[in-house]
């Protein structure tokens, strides 16, 4: 496996790259704003088991294979362009790799946040809930730049 490996499939992965991504931030846009809900419904039962299945099956069949697929696709797609041989012209990359962990560091945090709100605890007041729904939307502006304009 090395640079070029994926021959004429790239772009077909690329392809397929983009589609997860899509998935991802799909699930990555919605939970903090189950999160908020879920919190807001602490104190009734009903509610509470509602969200709960919610979270749960988000993060089953969305969440945890759509980051996985794009992490795969995403990393075979860096190495087919020189990730493992070369940093030369790749700066716009390790800069985006960075920015993805710090993103899949988020959906670790609220998954966590889910987890607790699951026993009933609230950490967080509600505005800082409701902040933390804004990372994913600058994280996909910074990360789509990086990836399209590659600026350096
Ligand atoms: C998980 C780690 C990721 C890796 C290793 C990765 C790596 C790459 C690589 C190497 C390309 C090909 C660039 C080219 O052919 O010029 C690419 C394209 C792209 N990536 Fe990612 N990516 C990752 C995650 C993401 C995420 C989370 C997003 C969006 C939120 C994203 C958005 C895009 C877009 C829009 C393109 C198409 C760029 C173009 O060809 O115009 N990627 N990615």
């Amino acid at each position: 496996m090395g640079v070029g490996f994926l021959g004429e499939y790239y772009l077909w992965v690329k392809a397929a790259h983009v589609i997860f991504v899509i998935f991802w931030m799909a699930g990555l846009f919605i939970l903090p704003r189950y999160l908020v809900h879920h919190q807001d419904g602490l104190g009734d039962p009903v509610e509470e088991d509602r969200w709960k299945l919610r979270e749960g099956r988000l993060r089953r069949i969305i969440l945890t294979p759509a980051m996985i697929a794009v992490w795969v696709i995403g990393l075979a797609l860096a190495i087919n362009i020189g990730l493992l041989v070369t940093i030369q012209g790749l700066a716009w990359l390790h800069a985006k790799l960075f920015v993805v962990y710090l993103l899949t560091g988020y959906q670790a945090v609220m998954v966590g946040y889910a987890k607790k709100l699951a026993v009933g605890k609230a950490p967080w007041p509600g505005r800082r809930l409701r902040m933390m729904n804004e990372v994913p939307a600058l994280a996909v502006i910074i990360i789509v730049i990086l990836a399209v304009v590659k600026p350096f």
